[in-house]
């Protein structure tokens, strides 16, 4: 097997053999050949129904043609300037106009990047130092915000390497939990900067908010001076044009996204209220920059991904969204089990877990050996999802009837699987 010897070669020179901890899985990953709309190929020539779509990005499905195609003609032409282009303007004028809280936009190189530069906004713009964030929210890579952390690291220790001094000012509270807002807010409410959400958290699997729990945090941040940061790298573009902030019909301060901004490329951006975001250099004082921000194949990609993101688009995946969720809770009734189907819209999971999950410890139910077992027998039959139970799953457009059939048609094989563990 071509992807078992690469994967004992890459060890040797790649910590891990993998450029990101969550893709090295056991007993060792496929390594990708090519993709193509709803599936991936390996180097053995094996061919998946790809439900992980590079972590999100790939709302189109791989190698859309329209985007391909704007990508090419851009490379010709250069592939970095260091100088600004045209279509930084359009794909930033394309954000203000499907996101409620856009008014401007810098772009960055991911993620990351985006919450660490919109969290320092914050501080500047308030004068103030802590921030809250959410027990198994992920918002990148960085130090403020690399505690009790979801995505690949959920379940581990915090990292070595991460000084006190830098995370003592991250306060961490339960999701969906008013009360711990309202507490923290009365003891150390003037010292708080900002409060960081996913407004879907998406990285310890799927927990929607509660009803009404956003407008709470929209509320309480405008009654204490905090600015709200909506961390939409996950929901932005793929819940619906406008993200999260359009589909609860909540608008934050600030919003972060990632992802499918940039078509496939990496990309990063913080955007909202034009008073806050004229602070960022060079219009204002607090420190932002890099060598590839508005990177111009990233900017393509990107506007050419987004251009082709409209009300019908949405409307077809939140109705492939529905048929699987309901598919696989369907097949779980017939074996009488206790798991959650998580998710909404093109989001999709299952906890393995009898509890109701609404926050992290919830989540932490999950019983993974099951959900192990569980990915394994679906990667083996040809279907591709995270290799965690603390990730989530992703629909794209090319994922058609014929595909989400055969899925629920292996999904009820491999429960079978796992029903006596
Ligand atoms: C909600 C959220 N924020 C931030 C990030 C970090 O983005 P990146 O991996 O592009 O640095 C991620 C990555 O998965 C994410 O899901």
């Amino acid at each position: 097997m071509k992807s078992e010897e690469l994967f004992k070669e890459s060890k040797k020179f790649l910590p891990g053999g993998v450029n990101s901890p969550v893709r090295a899985y056991k007993p060792y990953p496929f390594f990708a050949e090519y993709a193509k709309g709803s599936k991936i190929v390996d180097v053995d020539g094996k061919s998946y129904l790809d439900y992980c779509l590079a972590y999100g990005p790939m709302v189109l499905g791989h190698a859309n043609p329209d985007v391909m195609a704007e990508v090419i003609a851009q490379l010709k032409k250069g592939s970095a300037y260091g100088v600004p282009t045209e279509n930084e303007i359009e794909l930033a004028k394309l954000v203000v106009k499907k996101v409620p809280c856009a008014e401007m936009v810098r772009f960055v190189n991911s993620g990351t990047e985006a919450t660490m530069s919109a969290i320092r906004l914050a501080r500047a713009a308030t004068g103030k130092k802590k921030i809250i964030k959410f027990e198994g929210a992920y918002h990148g890579a960085h130090d403020y915000v690399l505690v009790k952390s979801g995505s690949g690291a959920a379940g581990l220790p915090d990292s070595p390497g991460v000084p006190d001094e830098t995370t003592k000012n991250t306060i961490l509270i339960p999701f969906n939990n008013e009360d711990a807002i309202v507490d923290i807010i009365k003891t150390e409410g003037e010292s708080i900067a900002a409060i960081i959400v996913e407004p879907i958290m998406g990285n310890i699997g799927i927990i929607p908010p509660k009803d009404k729990y956003l407008e709470f945090l929209r509320d309480i941040t405008v009654e204490n001076g905090i600015i709200l940061i909506f961390d939409e790298v996950i929901t932005g573009f793929r819940i619906s044009e406008g993200g999260a902030q359009e589909y609860f019909g909540v608008t934050p301060d600030l919003v972060t996204f990632g992802k499918i901004l940039g078509g496939g490329f990496p990309i990063g951006a913080i955007s909202g209220k034009k008073e806050l975001m004229e602070m960022l250099a060079p219009s204002g004082n607090v420190y932002q920059a890099g060598t590839f921000n508005g990177n111009p194949i990233s900017i393509t990609a990107g506007l050419a991904t987004l251009k082709q993101l409209n009300e019908s688009f949405y409307s077809s995946m939140n109705t492939k969204g529905d048929i699987l969720r309901k598919g696989i809770q369907d097949i779980l009734d017939v074996h009488n089990l206790d798991y959650q189907v998580a998710g909404l819209s093109s989001m999709f999971q299952i906890y393995f877990t009898e509890s109701e999950v609404w926050n992290y410890e919830d989540a932490k139910t999950a019983d993974t050996e099951k959900f192990n077992t569980f990915f394994q027998t679906l990667l083996n039959k040809g279907i591709f999802i995270p290799p965690s139970q603390f990730e989530c799953c992703f629909l794209s457009k090319m994922h058609d009837d014929t595909d989400i059939q055969n899925t629920l048609d292996i999904i009820g094989e491999a429960i079978k699987t796992i029903k006596d563990i």
